[in-house]
Parts: structure tokens; C-alpha cells; sequence
């Protein structure tokens, strides 16, 4: 049992230095991290083009929240909290579906796409269902994007939809379809999740099928320069054709947009370097390779936009040390599988890189919690992108918890 807060741990950082292993095995510090990042920030959700019709939904949970997001009958997108207002059991059970009405399975308590509760039966004479709307949640969506916020009073969706839809935009996203996904459980707190994504220090010693197409690029950490000439001259490349590539991030460091170029002339992350699919582009930049945009959004996605297709993750924690990852393969959506597109071609190189870091991230997780361990600092150059989800964390945490403790 941990003898300090949560801001007395972040306190104690030393910059640069991997953190307290408390801060990734405490119950407090994981409540922490649900009641100030999770339910406070906004979620990615999934895509528009995933709920195509009136009805369509999907669900997720954030922590103790389950959520459901439907498209209504005007074409809008729309959350809930996913708890009937009558004994609060779920009304959607499924990860998806299409519903002409949601409808609790319990009592058959029935809610329109507005929320409304439309129907309960045998509640008797003095029951009013405009008493019992479902509780809405925050929907912010952008470039095929949905996000949804459970906090009370959302924060401003509006800087992040303005930087990141530009570099979205030339890739078409809306005309694109899910053509696989997968569902991963990691052994690990959420931070290791995300500690891992934003350095490739591990890559030479366990991803030879990503090295084939990527390449490590110390500028898009987001804290070096980026004089490098070749990349300078990809990147000037790829604005002259209209797409907007030189790094943005933002001035709290939870969003960031860059395009880099893959590497051994790579245009997609293929075992061949190849295109994995034919026949179609995503962008119109008239340029053979635009390398890959990435794109993160603490505290829970990260993508990478190719001129073929493009690959969308979604983290959401499970317990303080489990966490879901799910991965989505986007291709166009008129591109025809074993046509177009072979899946294996497609989806091996992130399908053994997700189970490569997966592993990473669970041994992460059992030696954070030995007696043996002590932080140790981070490389000076490879570590940087893990410098700054740590920093962003902190100063996340420790801007709110200081904020209670001025307040009470
Ligand atoms: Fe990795």
C-alpha cells in the first residue's frame, strides 16, 4: 500500500527519469487517473463512417462509465451514458449493433435516439417518461472522429478539431471503411501503453517486421529541431501538394500532428514496403509516397494515415493494470477485399507489432511491481516522445490536483 497521494509521487519526479512505480500499481493513483485524465478528457469513441445509418451505435466504457454512441434519424451523432434510467441496467449490451429504438432489455424501457424515454411499460398512472431521459454525454467529432467527454462541463473540443481536421481532411476520411479490426488485452497500466507507443529505443531489438517501413524520426517527439535536409525536403514535398505535414502540437503537449517519411522507400507499413491497397488513394496529392501522418490525442489514440489506408487505435483502460487496445485497418471504402486488398498483406505488420509491444508492456507492468526496481533515467535520444506523455501527464495531474487542494 502506497504511503503517498498521487501528488506527492508526481512531485517527487525527477525529470527525465521513468517514473514512481507506484504511479502505475496504486488503486489511488488509478482513481486518480479515471477521475482527472479519463473522465475529464475528451475519449475517442470509434469513426462516423462506423455508424452509417439512423440507429447505429456503438458502445465503450471509460472506467466505471458505459457509453453508447448512436447516429440519430437527422444524421447526428449522439452519446449517452448506457445505464437505463429505471434500475440502471445497460440498454446496449452489444459492442455494436443497429436499434430502431433503444430499448432496456430488463423491463423493455425504451428510449428514442434523442434520449427520450418513449415507452415503460406498467408504470402505472402518475408515471411521466419526460422524467427519465437517458443522461447525455459530450460528442465532439472531427475528420471521421468521434470523441465523447462523460465530465459535467466538457473542455473545448473546438483548438483540437481546427489543428488536426486540415492534416485529416486530403486523406478523404469520411469515404472510408473499417476493412479489419482487433481486440487486445494488455497487461499493463494505460501510461505503459501509451510510455511505449512514443518511443522506438525497443524497436531494433523487437519489431523487425515495423523496421521494414518505419523509421524512427527524433523531430516528431515534438521537443528536438527537425533540421534534417531530407526530411525537410519530404516535408516541403508533401505541403506543396497540399497536404499539410510540418509537426503541430499542442501548447499543453495532449495532441500532436506530423508526417513523416517510412523508410527503405516505403510508402505503407508492409512487409514489401508495398501499398496494401491497389486501385485506390486516399489522398489526391498526385504524389507516389506521403510517408505516414501521425496523429495522437492523450489520453487514448494514436494513427497513422498512409496514401493507401490508414490505422486508427483506441486505449481504454480495464483495472489499474489491464488495458484494451483496439486496433482498426481503414481502407477506402469502395476498395474490395481479395481484389484490392489482401488482408495478410494488409494488417501483419501492426499485427505482430501490437503483439510485440503487448509483451513489452506486460513485462513493463511485473517488473514496475518488484522491490528490485528502481527508475532509471531515459535516453537522451531515443526517449523523448516518452518525456513528453510523462510531462503531460504530470503537469495534467498535478494542475488538477493542486487545483482540489487550493479549493478545499
Ligand atoms: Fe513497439
Amino acid at each position: 500500500m502506497s504511503q503517498k497521494s498521487t501528488l506527492e509521487l508526481i512531485q517527487a519526479r525527477r525529470p527525465r527519469w521513468a517514473l514512481d512505480p507506484e504511479v502505475y500499481n496504486s488503486d489511488t493513483v488509478y482513481q486518480d487517473d479515471l477521475r482527472h485524465i479519463w473522465y475529464a478528457s475528451w475519449i475517442f469513441a470509434g469513426h462516423t463512417f462506423e455508424l452509417k445509418k439512423p440507429g447505429s451505435y456503438l458502445t465503450l466504457q471509460i472506467g466505471d462509465c458505459p457509453v453508447v454512441v448512436v447516429r440519430d434519424s437527422d444524421g447526428e451523432i449522439r452519446a449517452y451514458h448506457n445505464a437505463c434510467q429505471h434500475r440502471g441496467h445497460r440498454i446496449c449490451t452489444q459492442e455494436r449493433g443497429n436499434a430502431a429504438r433503444l430499448v432496456c432489455p430488463y423491463h423493455r424501457w425504451t428510449y428514442d435516439y434523442k434520449g427520450q424515454l418513449v415507452f415503460a411499460p406498467n408504470m402505472g398512472e402518475g408515471f411521466n417518461t419526460q422524467d427519465f431521459s437517458l443522461r447525455p454525454v459530450h460528442v465532439g467529432v472531427t475528420s471521421s472522429y468521434i470523441y465523447v467527454c462523460v465530465a459535467d462541463q466538457a473542455p473545448d473540443f473546438s483548438a483540437f478539431a481546427r489543428d488536426v481536421e486540415p492534416f485529416i481532411a486530403p486523406h478523404q476520411p469520411e469515404k472510408m471503411k473499417v476493412a479489419h479490426m482487433t481486440t487486445a488485452v494488455e497487461q499493463g497500466n494505460w501510461k505503459l501503453v501509451f510510455e511505449n507507443n512514443r518511443e522506438c529505443y525497443h524497436c531494433d531489438s523487437n519489431h523487425p517486421e515495423l523496421l521494414r517501413s518505419y523509421q524512427e524520426n527524433n523531430a516528431v517527439a515534438g521537443l528536438d529541431g527537425d533540421e534534417d535536409p531530407e526530411l525537410q525536403a519530404f516535408l516541403e514535398r508533401c505541403e506543396q501538394a497540399g497536404l499539410p505535414s510540418r509537426l503541430v502540437i499542442d501548447a499543453d503537449g495532449q495532441y500532436r500532428m506530423t508526417r513523416i517519411p517510412l523508410s527503405h522507400g516505403a510508402s505503407s507499413y508492409t512487409m514489401d514496403g508495398l501499398p496494401a491497397v491497389k486501385n485506390h488513394r486516399l489522398d489526391d496529392s498526385g504524389l507516389d509516397n506521403i510517408g505516414a501522418l501521425l496523429y495522437f490525442h492523450y489520453p487514448n489514440t494514436w494513427n497513422h494515415w498512409m496514401g493507401d489506408h490508414a490505422v486508427s487505435f483506441q486505449m481504454l483502460p480495464l483495472d489499474k493494470n489491464r488495458t484494451q487496445l483496439v486496433t482498426k485497418w481503414l481502407v477506402p471504402e469502395d476498395a474490395v477485399e481479395g481484389v484490392d486488398y489482401d488482408l495478410q498483406h494488409l494488417t501483419h505488420v501492426w499485427e505482430m507489432t501490437n503483439a510485440q509491444d503487448a509483451a513489452l508492456v506486460g513485462e513493463c507492468q511485473i517488473g514496475t511491481q518488484s522491490p528490485g526496481y528502481r527508475p532509471g533515467p531515459y535516453s537522451e535520444i531515443e526517449e523523448n516522445g516518452v518525456c513528453q506523455f510523462v510531462d503531460w501527464y504530470c503537469q495534467t495531474m498535478q494542475r488538477k490536483l493542486e487545483g482540489l487542494i487550493a479549493v478545499a
